[in-house]
């Protein structure tokens, strides 16, 4: 069973106006309201590819019920611990030239009884074949130690653990030992220099992003997935080094490629899949996910399609 964790999801809110005007009003069309959280959308991500999650997080208030509905909407399964604040609303408003204004609420602080009832909750899902995806921003009132403490909580109990997060939260995890540490990764390759303390550099070879990614694997990370936008992905595991370049496609929106590639990622290793085949499934569902409007999935005969033209090598 899989079970993707979003603890700070929010409303997306998407419209349109002519001119955005600061200090002034600004009258908006065609607005569009989604379920937005990295969790929900790699839960999608498995249920395009024909297979099944729970997804588990925080909701509350009127927006916490909308954000329920539209989920189920979704034909995604939910158990949200309900807690007394207001679930989030993001609103992104688009201008007649294309230019994007984003206005993000902080969300709601999540008391410690409803923390204890999440933890409770989630450790009643941390057995042995069991996969539980940890992703995006954590919730006020939530310490920078929370992914690390559950990941531990979670391995523990026999579960494994796939982390999509950056800055502190991510070098927390990181920290733990070896046979507590979150078993897969998927930084960008943002993340994964943020994560060093090394500044980006373009010209960094790609023997040296793949040395970084061996150096987690010798912490105890069973899969550093080090995605690449446009240029693909290196995938490093015991089993060494591999280099997958990303499929073109006509792009529509690349917003969740990161989340459609853990989504392929657990639903590969829920069904068992070769390594090769998993990284292979990888690539095309998050090609597939540029190809497709929104945070939507692409669905299985496009990522099927794209399956035909990926192409990855063995590189150490
Ligand atoms: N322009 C593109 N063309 C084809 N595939 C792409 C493109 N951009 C991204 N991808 C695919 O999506 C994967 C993940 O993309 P990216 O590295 O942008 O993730 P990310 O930064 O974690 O994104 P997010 O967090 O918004 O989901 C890449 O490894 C690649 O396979
Ligand atoms: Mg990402």
């Amino acid at each position: 069973m899989i079970i993707t964790v979003t603890l700070n999801p929010a409303l997306d809110k998407t419209a349109r106006v002519d001119v955005m005007r600061a200090k002034a009003l600004n009258r908006l069309r065609d607005v569009q309201v989604d379920a937005g959280g990295k969790g929900v959308n790699v839960s999608a991500m498995i249920r395009a590819l024909g297979g099944g999650s729970l997804a588990v997080g925080f909701a509350g208030g009127g927006a916490g019920e909308e954000f329920l509905s539209l989920i189920t909407q979704k034909g995604l399964k939910a158990d949200f611990v309900r807690i007394a604040a207001v679930t989030r609303t993001n609103l992104k408003v688009v201008d007649n030239e294309g230019a994007l204004t984003e206005l993000n609420e902080p969300g709601p602080a999540i008391k410690p009884e409803e923390w204890r009832e999440m933890e409770n909750k989630l450790l009643g899902y941390g057995a042995p074949g069991n996969a539980i995806v940890l992703s995006g921003s954590l919730p006020a009132g939530l310490g920078a130690d929370t992914y690390k403490h559950l990941c531990a909580l979670l391995r523990r109990a026999g579960a494994a653990v796939f982390l999509d997060a950056d800055g502190e939260a991510l070098k927390q995890a990181l920290q733990l030992e070896p046979d507590l540490i979150p078993d897969y990764i998927k930084p960008n390759r943002f993340e994964l220099l943020q994560y060093f303390g090394i500044p980006d550099d373009e010209r960094m070879a790609e023997a040296r992003l793949a040395e970084l990614c061996r150096s987690l694997i010798d912490k105890g990370v069973k899969l550093v997935a080090l995605s690449l936008g446009g240029e693909g992905a290196i995938f490093a595991s015991k089993n060494g080094v591999r280099r997958a370049a990303a499929i073109p496609v006509e792009l529509r929106s690349t917003v969740g490629a990161g989340d459609s590639m853990i989504g392929a990622l657990v639903y590969g290793f829920e069904h068992g899949l070769p390594e090769e085949d998993r990284f292979a499934l990888a690539i095309a569902a998050s090609a597939g996910a540029c190809a497709t409007a929104g945070t939507n999935p692409p669905d299985r005969t496009l990522v099927d399609e794209l399956l035909q033209k990926t192409r990855i090598e063995k590189v150490a």
